[in-house]
């Protein structure tokens, strides 16, 4: 007997229905509400969304009814860019950065990516998964039911296996739905640090082809900065990584303008992230190739830089815009894409609309998933948020609390708020 579940008394059924394809320009604003919406779900999938009366009209015996209790629903924000499987945190060099030192400072001095590298090597696959937990419930408790999730905190072949396999893991362990993105380029270690083409080697004639005969990744990614990747190792490494079948992301412009746009451009990756540097050459490559940027803003205000991506540029020359937490122990500490969608709005100028968009459809679609994920349509996954607010823009408008009331994945409650 497949199990129904009806949603009623949405004051907003935020469905973005609409066209098949990432979002750009005015159609970024279109959320396709349903004032006194319902929905309904069967077993992990959507049946039918509409309004309260065309919904209960569809109801039969023995169909369990939640009501929200005219509060928005939402899809679950779809998270494009986390590294969340790592050992030990850094509150120590966010107290140094509150004093004045920099990221690139403290990452000069052995702080940064690979204080986090030593921890993570020190912890056991079974030490991640259980820290990775944690972490699991509080992307679910903001509202998120999916995450990339990059690796890049092991630096051999075994540490990095090992995080990918903690992925799995909690993928299979936890609600939460894992799209794993190999970054074993995400710094030189220190024992390369004179033989960097020695590393660089390791990552494709090792790494790589380990990663894709186990089958642990769909993306590779690439930190390309001045001091970390250089715009040539990158090509290397992402053009290899296509050559196994991988998708492309890249982390590009975010310190300085070193050319990661214009590369992802060439490459034709499926996302550019971060691009707080990026120039008007660089916004205009990515539209020419269709590469969807990836921003990051609470990384920027983490950083306490004020150097935000230029958003309205972007979606101007008409730009596919996700948005993304970046959630990692260095940079950015946070798992909540409302707080994104706060800083979106605040420091970028987005719209709500526009924020809601890149936080679901949008973002699906940069993990080759929209025709699943991003939005409340007949067929797509139910995962759906109940949230703690009647208008969806409230989501961007009060920040710093927790908005969900309910979380669903797969049709499942997942979280709820007692
Ligand atoms: O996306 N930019 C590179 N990687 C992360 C930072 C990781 C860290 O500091 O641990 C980022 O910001
Ligand atoms: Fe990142």
């Amino acid at each position: 007997m497949p199990e129904t579940l009806a949603i009623v008394n949405c004051s907003q059924l935020v469905t973005l229905a609409g066209a098949r394809h990432p979002r750009t320009g005015a159609d970024l604003r279109q959320l396709a509400v349903v004032e006194d919406g319902a929905m309904l779900v069967r077993d992990e999938s959507i049946e039918a969304v509409g309004r309260r009366r065309e919904i209960e009209g569809l109801l039969t015996a023995g169909c369990e009814v939640v009501d929200a209790g005219g509060r928005v629903v939402l899809p679950g924000f779809v998270d494009a860019h986390t590294h969340p499987v790592f050992a030990g945190i850094r509150a120590n060099e966010f107290e140094q950065r509150s004093s004045g030192a920099t990221y690139r400072e403290i990452a000069a001095r052995g702080g940064g990516i690979r204080s986090t590298v030593r921890a993570t090597r020190n912890a056991s696959l079974s030490d991640l998964v259980k820290i990775g937990k944690r972490y699991a419930d509080w992307f679910l408790r903001c509202g998120t039911t999916t995450i990339e999730a990059k690796s890049g905190y092991g630096l051999t072949l075994e540490d990095e296996l090992k995080i990918l396999r903690a992925i799995k893991q909690l993928n299979d362990d936890t609600p939460l739905r894992y799209v794993p993105t190999f970054l074993g380029a995400h710094d030189v270690p220190v024992e390369y640090k004179t033989r960097r083409h020695v590393y660089v080697n390791l990552v494709i004639n090792e790494m790589l082809p380990r990663v894709v005969e186990e089958k642990l990744a769909e993306y590779c990614d690439v930190f390309c900065e001045e001091d970390v990747f250089t715009t040539d190792e990158t090509w290397q490494i992402l053009s290899a990584a296509r050559c196994h079948g991988l998708g492309l992301r890249v982390h590009a412009d975010q310190l300085s303008l070193s050319g990661g746009a214009k590369l992802a451009a060439d490459l034709n990756t499926a996302t550019a992230d971060h691009l707080e540097c990026t120039d008007a050459t660089g916004v205009m490559a990515l539209k020419a190739a269709k590469v969807q940027p990836v921003l990051l803003p609470a990384s920027v205000y983490a950083l306490g830089s004020n150097v935000y991506p230029a958003a309205r540029q972007m979606i101007d020359a008409g730009l596919s815009v996700v948005l993304a937490t970046d959630f990692n122990p260095g940079s950015s500490p946070t798992p909540s894409m409302p707080m994104v969608l706060s800083l979106a709005c605040t420091q970028m100028k987005m719209t709500p609309a526009e924020a809601i968009t890149a936080a679901t459809i949008n973002a699906a679609y940069s993990l080759g998933r929209g025709d699943e994920l991003g939005s409340l349509e007949k067929g797509k996954r139910a995962d759906f948020v109940i949230h703690e607010a009647a208008d969806y823009r409230e989501l961007a408008y009060w920040f710093g609390i927790e908005h969900p009331w309910r979380v669903y994945a797969r049709g499942r409650e997942v979280f709820a708020r007692r």
